[in-house]
Parts: structure tokens; sequence; C-alpha cells
């Protein structure tokens, strides 16, 4: 880092002019005050519509935060990108797209619907990353006890962040179960078309997918993941390869298609950039080769995606020809 920085090789040579468009986006979008704090569970539905952090990492660990950037914030279904990788990473893409398609579902994540193979259309969405999680426990150590799963889950999402160390919500957790007709449906519905690998716990598989989307970090944390996917798959800031590049290019892909809910088109049209977001509102965005951003806000618009986040992706891309195309 230190000898790039005095031979001025950064992929953003002038950081400091850079910071300052991210402050004035920062700012303009912390007056809109548009869209609802997720309310499906209590736990969500306390979020301050006020809170507002955006975090960079650079491919080259340059680092910016402002805001709300260190309180912390479940990881709902931005887990889904990083269960996907890990799986993909484990079992390689063949074997987990012999059980989950690579098609935009074109109607709400959690929709009881399969693609016309019978399989659940990504990993994205619901269904798809209920699969994952359960191809996670069946077929990747599956002498592995829950407990053990969750650790060494726990740690692999720890490697895409730096070695940062991320939290769990238990209370997030047990109502997540408690308010999950909608999930254990799919479940169920999943299994009544055979789509698991043998020897499947069901009730253990669901659990798994509820802890993972209650894992809990903050935006400073997941820029760094983000700037992992960003970097093919070495973390920036500790040059450790957590993910090979066949497997950054498959989740980056499914998250240009899939990653923003029933908004997945309009976005890769708009901002033309891989980004996934959970209910608790953030937003991981990877610009490919350049950096990683988290935006965290919760209000939601009704699409489920973060108001603040989207308003910020859409200056980004007026200010930055950040845009693939
Ligand atoms: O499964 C659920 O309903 C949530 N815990 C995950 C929510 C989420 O962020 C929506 N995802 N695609």
């Amino acid at each position: 880092l230190i000898t790039k920085a005095f031979r001025s090789q950064f992929v953003i040579p002038d950081f400091q002019d850079f910071i300052k468009d991210i402050e004035e986006m920062y700012w303009s979008a912390k007056s809109n005050t548009d869209g609802k704090v997720a309310s499906y569970i209590p736990q969500l539905a306390r979020a301050s519509s006020e809170s507002w952090g955006v975090s960079i990492c650079t491919i080259d660990g340059q680092r910016f935060s402002i805001g709300d950037v260190n309180v912390p914030f479940t990881l709902q279904s931005c887990s889904k990108p990083l269960t996907y990788a890990m799986a993909l990473e484990t079992l390689g893409p063949d074997v987990v797209h012999k059980y989950v398609g690579t098609e935009p579902s074109g109607r709400n994540f959690n929709e009881l619907v399969l693609d016309y193979n019978m399989k659940p259309h990504n990993p994205m969405i619901n269904a798809g990353a209920i699969l994952v999680c359960s191809l996670l426990k069946s077929l990747d150590k599956p002498e592995m006890t829950l407990a053990e799963k969750f650790d060494y889950v726990m740690s692999f999402f720890s490697r895409l962040a730096g070695n940062e160390v991320l939290g769990f919500n238990n209370a997030v957790f047990l109502s997540e179960r408690e308010a999950a007709d909608r999930n254990y449906a799919l479940g169920f519905y999943m299994r009544e078309h055979k789509c698991y690998p043998e020897k499947t716990n069901l009730r253990e598989c669901m659990d798994f997918y509820f802890q993972c989307c209650s894992m809990e970090a903050n935006c400073d944390i997941m820029s760094i993941m983000a700037a992992t996917l960003a970097n093919g798959g070495i973390c920036p800031i500790t040059d450790e390869k957590v993910l090979r590049p066949d497997s950054v290019r498959n989740v980056l892909s499914l998250m240009h298609s899939c990653g923003m809910y029933d908004y997945s088109g309009q976005f890769a049209f708009k901002v033309g950039l891989p980004a996934k977001s959970g209910v608790s509102g953030a937003m991981l965005i990877v610009v490919p080769n350049v950096m990683g951003i988290c935006t965290w806000s919760p209000p939601l618009d009704p699409l489920g995606n973060s108001c603040r986040g989207l308003q910020f992706c859409d200056e980004l891309i007026a200010r930055f020809n950040f845009h693939k195309y």
C-alpha cells in the first residue's frame, strides 16, 4: 500500500477529491425522507429511519466512511450472495447449479414459485438461498453439527471482511423463525419437488437460513466484503485469496441480474453495477476492479430497496463512469 502511495498508483489516485463527491452525495441523500422501515418483525420495525451510513473500500485498501457506519444491522438478504459464494467455493459451480438456476424470477423475492426445471430460479431469492443453505449443510462437511456449521460460515464471512468479527442478533433470529410462514411454505414446496440433496434435514436447513439472515455487521465491515468481490476474491485488507475468480464472476453476474429484488432489471439498466440489498436497509455495491461500497439506511421503497441507497447509486452513476456499459 505504501509503495503504491509513493508512486501514486492507486486505482483512485485523487482519493481526496473523490471523497468530496461522496460526501456531497451522502448529504443529498440524507435529506431524502422517502420509504418505510420494514415492519414484519418488531426488531426491524424499531430501526431508526434517520440512520444513514456509507462506507467505501477500494481494491488497494483506501477507505472512507461517513455517517452511521459503526451501527450494527442484520445482513438479511445481503447474506445471500455470501452463502452462494461460499457454496461455489467449496462445492464448485457444477454442483451448485444442479440445484439452483441462474435466471431472474421476475417475481417477488419470497414468491412460491420454481422455474421450469422445478429448481429455484436463482440464489438471490429466498427459495434459492434456502436451497444454498441446504447444500452448505448437507454436501460440504456434512459431519458438522449445526453449531459447528454456524462457526464455519461466520469465519468464512469474516475472512471476506478482512477478519473483522461479525455479530449475531438472536432476537432477530427468533423473530424471523416465528414470522416465517412463507419461508416454511417455500421450504416444504421445494421438498415436495425433491429440490434438496438427500439427507437434508429441513428444520435444520431453515434454522441455518434464518441464522445467516440474522448475522450482524456494519457499513465499514460490509464495504470490505464488497471490496473483496471487486478485487477478484482477494481481500484488499489482508491480501488473503478468499474466493476463486470464477466464483466471484458467478456471484457478481447474479448480483447484477437478480440482486435488487423485482427492481433488478431497472437497476442493471440505470446503474449497471452488481449489488444486493436486504430488508434491514443495507446495500452491497461492487464496482469491479475499483472498489466495494456499502450503504445502510432502513427506509425501503415498495419493492424492498433502501431509498437513500438507491439515490446514492443514481448519483454515483451521474457523477462517475462506473456503469459497466
Ligand atoms: O427471509 C426473509 O424473509 C428475510 N429474513 C430475508 C429478507 C430479505 O432481506 C429479503 N430478501 N430477499
